[in-house]
C-alpha cells in the first residue's frame, strides 16, 4: 500500500475517536491507536471498521454469550486444578491486542516466511507491529514473568470475510501448562523429563535436533508420552463440561510451528465433525528462551466463537457483535450452566420509545411493582412488545415526587414498523397508566 492510499484510508479513520490520522512537518504517517502513536509504513492495513471492534471486548461483557462459555471454560480449569486450595491457573483476559511482530511471530518460532506473517492474513499497525493474530502471542512474555500455568482470553483477528460463520474478529481461550520432573512424575520418582545427553542450556542443540513425529529430541519418551496423555485428558473434560458425557471426538495430527507433537480436538456436533481446539507439547527452546529449563508443557489455543454458536444454536457469527437487546436479552442474567437455545430475533428493525411518569402520593419509588406495569403494557401492546426495562428511578429534590422511567422496545416479528403507529400504541399505553396506577405522565 502506497502512502497515497495510507492517506486516503486514514482520512477517513480520522472520523473515529481512537484513531488519528497526522501529518508531521517530514510528511510522516501516524496511527493512533488507545492512546499509542505509531508511524505508518507500507505494512498498514488496517481499516476504520476494524478498528471499530478493538475495546469492545465482548468475552467481558456481562451479557453476551461468548461471556458465559468464557465462564465456564475458566470455572473448569480453577475447579480441576488446584494446590493448597488454590487455582493452580491464574487468568488472563485484559491483554492488550496490540502486540508486536516479536509476540505474534518470533517468540513462537514462526518463521520468516510463513503464511500466517502476511499482510493478506494479518492487521498489520506497521511493520512491527499488529492486531494479534492469536492469543498464543502472549505466551512468551507470561512466561517470561515466570507464569507457569495460565489461561489467556481475549479478542484476535485475522483478515477474513464476513460471512455466517467467519468474522475478521474473534475470542480466543489459549493456556499453557507446565510441570516440572517432581509434578510429572510424582509416582515414578527416577524418571526424567530429558534425555541426558541434552542440555536445555545450549540452545544451539535445537537447532541440530531432528524430531522425530512422537516427541521433541529433548525430551524423554516417558515424559513426552505422559504429557500427551495429560493434555488430551483434560480437553476431552473440557469438551464433556461443555457438551456432556456422551460427545463423540477424535484427535487428528497437527503442525503449529510452537508446539511438538500438535494435535486438534475435533468433536460430533450437528453430523459434522468440527474442529474445536489446536493443542501440543511446547517447544522447549520457546520455555528456555523465556526462562524455565527444567519443564516441560503443554498448550492449546480455541475459538470461542464456534463452541458458542454450536452450544446455544446461534446461526451466525455477527450475532455475537449485535447491540440488539432481543438477542442479548436471551443471554442476561443467566447462570452459567443454565441451558439456553437461542430463538431468532425478528429481522425487522426495533422502535424504542422510553415512558416516564410521576407516582401518586400512595406509591414511592420501591413500592410501584414493576410487574403489574409490565402485564398492562403488553395487554395494551400485544405481540409486538419485545421487551420492556426499567431505564431509571428519580426522586425530585425539591417537591420530593417520585418518578419511573421505561423503555419499551417494539418491534413486529413479520413487518417494519412505523414510528407513527409505535407512537399510537404507546399513547394507549401511557392512557392505561394513567387511568391504572393513577400515575402523570412527564
Ligand atoms: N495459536 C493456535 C491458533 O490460533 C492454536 C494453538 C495454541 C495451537 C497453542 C497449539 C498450541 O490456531
Amino acid at each position: 500500500m502506497s502512502i497515497r492510499n495510507i492517506k486516503s484510508n486514514f482520512l477517513f479513520i480520522n472520523k473515529l475517536q481512537c484513531f488519528k490520522y497526522s501529518t508531521s512537518p517530514k510528511s510522516v504517517a501516524t496511527v493512533t491507536l488507545n492512546e499509542k502513536n505509531f508511524i505508518a509504513d507500507e505494512y498498514t492495513n488496517l481499516t476504520p471498521k476494524i478498528i471499530s471492534y478493538l475495546n469492545r471486548n465482548l468475552h467481558l461483557q456481562p451479557n453476551n454469550p461468548l461471556c458465559l462459555v468464557r465462564q465456564r471454560i475458566v470455572k473448569y480449569f480453577y475447579s480441576s486444578f488446584t494446590h493448597g486450595g488454590n487455582p493452580t491457573f491464574s487468568v488472563y483476559e485484559n491483554l492488550s491486542p496490540i502486540v508486536t511482530t516479536k509476540q505474534n511471530f518470533d517468540d513462537l518460532l514462526i518463521p520468516e516466511d510463513h503464511p500466517s506473517r502476511a499482510k493478506s492474513d494479518c492487521y498489520y499497525i506497521n511493520r512491527n507491529n499488529l492486531l494479534r493474530g492469536h492469543m498464543t502471542a502472549h505466551q512468551s512474555e507470561l512466561l517470561r514473568a515466570g507464569l507457569d500455568n495460565f489461561l489467556m482470553i481475549g479478542d484476535v483477528y485475522r483478515r477474513d470475510e464476513i460471512d455466517s460463520s467467519h468474522f475478521p474478529v474473534f475470542h480466543q481461550v489459549d493456556a499453557v501448562r507446565s510441570q516440572l520432573k517432581e509434578q510429572l512424575f510424582e509416582n515414578h520418582r527416577g524418571l526424567n523429563i530429558f534425555e541426558p545427553d541434552f542440555d536445555p542450556m545450549h540452545p544451539s542443540d535445537y537447532k541440530n535436533s531432528i524430531d522425530d513425529p512422537t516427541k521433541q529430541s529433548c525430551h524423554t519418551l516417558e515424559a513426552a508420552k505422559l504429557m500427551e496423555t495429560q493434555l488430551k485428558n483434560h480437553l476431552i473434560g473440557l469438551v464433556q463440561a461443555l457438551f456432556g458425557e456422551d460427545i463423540k471426538h477424535r484427535w487428528v495430527d497437527a503442525y503449529f510451528p510452537f508446539t511438538h507433537p500438535s494435535w486438534e480436538l475435533e468433536i460430533f456436533y450437528d453430523n459434522n465433525w468440527m474442529e474445536v481446539l489446536g493443542c501440543g507439547i511446547v517447544r522447549n527452546e520457546i520455555l528456555a528462551n523465556a526462562g524455565p529449563n527444567n519443564t516441560i508443557a503443554y498448550a492449546f489455543g480455541l475459538g470461542l466463537e464456534r463452541l458458542t454458536m454450536a452450544l446455544y444454536k446461534i446461526p451466525d457469527i455477527r450475532l455475537m457483535w449485535s447491540t440488539d437487546s432481543g438477542f442479548l436479552s436471551q443471554f442476561h442474567d443467566k447462570g452459567i450452566d443454565e441451558k439456553i437455545t437461542y430463538k431468532p430475533v425478528s429481522v425487522y428493525p426495533q422502535c424504542v420509545n422510553d415512558l416516564s411518569f410521576w407516582l401518586p402520593p400512595s406509591l414511592t419509588i420501591d413500592t410501584f411493582m414493576c410487574n403489574d406495569f409490565y402485564d398492562l403494557v403488553r395487554d395494551v401492546g400485544g405481540d409486538i412488545i419485545e421487551q420492556v426495562k426499567l431505564k431509571d428511578k428519580f426522586i425530585h429534590p425539591k417537591n420530593k415526587k417520585h418518578s419511573l422511567c421505561f423503555s419499551i422496545v417494539y418491534r413486529h416479528l413479520e413487518r417494519t414498523l412505523t414510528q407513527a403507529e409505535v407512537n399510537e400504541v404507546h399513547k394507549e399505553i401511557e392512557k392505561a397508566a394513567v387511568n391504572s396506577f393513577g400515575v402523570v405522565i412527564r
